[in-house]
């Protein structure tokens, strides 16, 4: 139930997935708003504030995967999943890995240029660590801005992929992301 298993998805890593997922699209389509706004507009602020802790909770979230996924099992694809599909989706998914800690770590170099620290939602804060000046600091921004939006495009992909293998392939690549318990689809022992 809790563990992923030869087949299936365990809760937590489903869990994971889908509440990282729902917070990374989130917060592109929140920080592609909050950058058009004007100084005198009500949400000026807030959004930001609020930008900054979902993404830093996203931070925390993708290290604590991380560690599962070093401690859980790694179902099998599906028999339906040919070999440069497999190689596609463990390369997509090792990227977006890294981008949920790249990503948070620009934007958080780039809040806290002039040394002040991230309120995360009232409940605590995280001071600035670094000192980043001008150059880095417009490095950073770059970095946060392709890094989104490129990041969008590839879940994009992913999710197109998830649907084509699920619809199309009649695979179970979908339901076993949603269900955690083991399926009577057949799996390809021989991957890992
Ligand atoms: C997965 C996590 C994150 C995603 C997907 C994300 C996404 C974005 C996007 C799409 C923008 C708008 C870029 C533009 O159109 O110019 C943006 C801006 C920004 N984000 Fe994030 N962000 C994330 C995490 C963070 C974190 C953790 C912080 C700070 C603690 C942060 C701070 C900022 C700031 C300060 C801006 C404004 C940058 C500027 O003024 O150009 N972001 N973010």
């Amino acid at each position: 139930m809790w563990r992923s298993g030869r087949d299936h998805y365990g809760l937590v890593a489903i869990g994971f997935h889908w509440s990282i997922a729902i917070a990374f699209v989130g917060l592109v389509g929140l920080g592609a708003w909050m950058v058009g706004l004007t100084y005198y507009d009500p949400w000026y602020n807030d959004s930001l504030a609020l930008h900054k802790a979902i993404g830093i909770a996203v931070l925390a979230l993708a290290l604590a995967k991380l560690g599962w996924k070093l401690i859980d099992r790694k179902p099998g694809y599906g028999p339906e999943v040919r070999a440069y599909e497999r190689a596609g989706a463990t390369a997509t998914h090792w990227i977006l890995g890294a981008l949920l800690i790249v990503l948070p770590v620009t934007g958080y170099l780039i809040s806290t240029s002039e040394g002040a620290g991230i309120d995360v939602f009232g409940l605590f804060e995280v001071p600035a660590f670094f000192d980043v000046s001008g150059g880095t600091r417009d490095l950073a921004i770059d970095l946060h801005y392709y890094l989104a939006y490129g990041g969008i495009a590839l879940v994009g992909i992913h999710a197109i992929a998830a649907l084509k293998h699920t619809f199309i392939d009649k695979g179970s690549t979908l339901i076993r992301m949603l269900i955690p318990r083991p399926r009577s689809s057949p799996v390809d022992r021989s991957v890992k």
